[in-house]
C-alpha cells in the first residue's frame, strides 16, 4: 500500500513551493521506507526551486534530514525497521572505476531509489535523490546510515549536507592537522563547519573571513581565533599580518566566487592548499598568473560533499557531538514547521540564519 503523506513541491522555475499530498510506494528491493523527523533548509533546495539544477520539475525538496526506518526492501541488510538514520546523497555503489580503486567517496554512480514518488500520478525528482520535507520518503539503502539515537534530530540532519560539506573540507579534502593554520572565506553553515573541523583537526590559528560582521560574531563562537571583515581590509594582507608574513597552510573557500577564490588563492604559505567548497555559478571565471600556480607548489582542490564517506563519517560525528566535542545544536538557528520552508529561503537569502530546521 502506497502511503499517502504531506511534502514541500516545487512545480515550476522561480514559483513559491506549496504543501501538496504525494504517494510514497512501499520499498521495493533495495530500498528503505524512512519516517522523517527534521531537515534543514540548504541553499541547493532554493537552486532546483529556481530551475538553476535541472528543469525536471516538479520536485519534492529537502535533503539534509534524519528520522526512523519504518520499513525495508528485500535484500536490504544495513538498516532494520527503527533504527536511527541520517539521509546521505552518497550512496556508494562499490562498482565503478572509483570504487573500485579504493575511492568509495568519489563514487561516480551513486544509488538512489529505483521506484518514483508521485503527485496526482505524475513521477517527482527528489531532491539530490532524497527529498525529505515530507512525513515520509524512499531512498536507496545505502542512503541511509545508521547513528545514535542518543542525537537530536533536528542537529544529526545536518550531517546530512552542509555541515559534512564544511567539516569534510577541513578535515578530509584539506588533511587540516595539528599546528596548522587555517583561514575561512565565508561563515555561513558551511564556513563555520570548516571552522569547527579545523579545530577539531588541532589547527592552532583559524582565521575567518566574512563581509558580514554577524557572521564573524558567530564564527568566533565556532572556534576561530581570529577573524577579518573583508569588507573594511584586504583579507590577504590582513592573513599575512597574522601568520608572521607567511600565509596559511590551508585556505577554504565556503562562498564559490571567483574574488575570494583568488583571495584564498594568494592567502596560502608556499606548498600550502586552496579547497573550494562554495558552489560557483555556471558562468564564474578566475583568472590567475600560471608562475604563480607553479612557484607556490602546494595543491588546489575542491570538496564534493566533503569528500565524505557516510558509512565512516556520519556515526563518528555523530559520537563527537554526543562526547559534547561538536556542537552541531549551535547551526539550528530556529526549528520551522513545513508549511515554512518559503519563508526560511528568505531569510536564508537575508542571510539571517545559518540553518532553519523543519521539525516533523
Ligand atoms: N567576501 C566574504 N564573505 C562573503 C562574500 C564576500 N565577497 N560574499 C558572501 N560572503 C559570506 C556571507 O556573508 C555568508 O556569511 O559568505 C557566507 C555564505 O554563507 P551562506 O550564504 O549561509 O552559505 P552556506 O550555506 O554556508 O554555503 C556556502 O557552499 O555548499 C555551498 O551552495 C553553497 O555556495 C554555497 C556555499
Ligand atoms: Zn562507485
Ligand atoms: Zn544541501
Amino acid at each position: 500500500m502506497p502511503h499517502s503523506v504531506r511534502a514541500v513541491i516545487a512545480r515550476a522555475k522561480g514559483e513559491p513551493v506549496s504543501i501538496e499530498t504525494i504517494e510514497v510506494p512501499d520499498p521495493g528491493p533495495g530500498e528503505v521506507l524512512v519516517g522523517i523527523q527534521a531537515c534543514g533548509v540548504c541553499h541547493t533546495d532554493l537552486h532546483y526551486r529556481e530551475g538553476a539544477i535541472n528543469d525536471e520539475f516538479p520536485f519534492l525538496l529537502g535533503h539534509e534530514a534524519a528520522g526512523i526506518v519504518e520499513e525495508v526492501g528485500e535484500a536490504v541488510t544495513n538498516v532494520a525497521p527503527g533504527d536511527f538514520v541520517i539521509l546521505n546523497w552518497r550512496a556508494v555503489c562499490g562498482q565503478c572505476r572509483s570504487c573500485q580503486r579504493g575511492r568509495p567517496w568519489n563514487c561516480f554512480e551513486t544509488h538512489n531509489a529505483t521506484q518514483k514518488m508521485t503527485l496526482d500520478g505524475q513521477p517527482l525528482s527528489p531532491a539530490l535523490g532524497i527529498g525529505a520535507f515530507a512525513e515520509k520518503t524512499l531512498v536507496a539503502a545505502g542512503q541511509a546510515t545508521k547513528v545514535d539515537p542518543a542525537a537530536r534530530p533536528e542537529a544529526a540532519g545536518l550531517i546530512g549536507c552542509g555541515v559534512m560539506a564544511g567539516l569534510g573540507a577541513a578535515m578530509n579534502t584539506g588533511q587540516v592537522g595539528r599546528g596548522d593554520s587555517v583561514a575561512v572565506f565565508g561563515c555561513g553553515g558551511v564556513g563555520n563547519a570548516a571552522i569547527v573541523g579545523s579545530r577539531l583537526a588541532g589547527a592552532h590559528t583559524i582565521i575567518a573571513v566574512d563581509i558580514d560582521p554577524r557572521k564573524l560574531e558567530l564564527a568566533r563562537e565556532f572556534g576561530a581565533t581570529h577573524t577579518v571583515d573583508s569588507s573594511q581590509e584586504d583579507p590577504v594582507e590582513a592573513i599575512r599580518a597574522l601568520t608572521g608574513g607567511n600565509g596559511v597552510d590551508v585556505a577554504i573557500e565556503a562562498i564559490g566566487l571567483p574574488s575570494t577564490y583568488e583571495q584564498a588563492f594568494y592567502s596560502r604559505d608556499l606548498a600550502g592548499t586552496v579547497v573550494l567548497v562554495g558552489v560557483p555559478n555556471p558562468e564564474a571565471k578566475v583568472e590567475l598568473p600560471m608562475i604563480e600556480v607553479f612557484g607556490r607548489g602546494g595543491t588546489l582542490k575542491s570538496s564534493w560533499y566533503g569528500d565524505c564517506l557516510p558509512s565512516r563519517d556520519f556515526p563518528m560525528l555523530i559520537d563527537l557531538y554526543l562526547q559534547g566535542r561538536l556542537d552541531l545544536d549551535r547551526f539550528v538557528s530556529e526549528t520551522i514547521n513545513l508549511d515554512e520552508v518559503e519563508a526560511a529561503f528568505e531569510k536564508m537569502e537575508r542571510g539571517e540564519v545559518l540553518r532553519s530546521v523543519v521539525v516533523l
